[in-house]
């Protein structure tokens, strides 16, 4: 199935991570595209922290092919216990889920459920067929071994 995997990262442990679910997906014979969110403007940590408590998404240079998508995952960063502002951008920009099915990855340094879910409620009220999701630790994302495992577990379990 068509699969695209879109992230957005600053320090690489979200591209780790999505490189890895990317892998798991082209192991199993399926298409897998990757899509880094880059903002127009680099974000610096105040500025970042600021948008995501007043719930601002930023502009994002591009916006990744969704449409074409059977199986869309979205790999991304906690920020002030919050949506980081160019996922924020990527969800608003969502349309119709209808046909798709969505792993949701959550990563923060601590395990983000409550957020999750909301990303998750987002989804489906976009019509998401299926969604799939982890609210992850970012330490325990610190092996290739353990990004191999989580990501083979949630491909199982995304795929029909
Ligand atoms: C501006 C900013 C705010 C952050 N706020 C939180 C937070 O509130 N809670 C948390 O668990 N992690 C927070 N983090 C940590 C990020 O979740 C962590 O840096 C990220 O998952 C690592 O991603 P990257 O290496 O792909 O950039 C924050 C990071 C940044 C840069």
């Amino acid at each position: 199935m068509k699969t695209l995997v879109v992230y957005y990262s600053i320090t690489g442990r979200n591209e780790q991570l999505a490189k890895g679910v990317r892998d798991a997906f082209t192991r199993r014979g399926h298409t897998a595209e990757i899509h880094g969110l880059k903002t127009v403007v680099p974000l610096s940590a105040l500025t970042g922290v600021l948008m995501s408590v007043l719930r601002r998404p930023s502009k994002l240079a591009a916006l990744p092919p969704v449409e074409d998508a059977e199986i869309l995952v979205i790999v991304g960063p906690v920020w002030a216990s919050s949506l980081c502002p160019a996922v924020r951008a990527f969800l608003n920009a969502l349309d119709n889920l209808e046909g798709k099915s969505i792993v949701n990855l959550v990563v923060g340094y601590g395990i983000y459920e409550q957020l999750m879910r909301k990303i998750n409620h987002t989804l489906k009220v976009r019509k998401a067929d299926k969604v799939v999701s982890r609210a992850l630790r970012l330490k325990d994302m610190d092996s290739h071994d353990k990004i191999d495992d989580l990501a083979n577990e949630v491909a199982e379990e995304v795929l029909p």
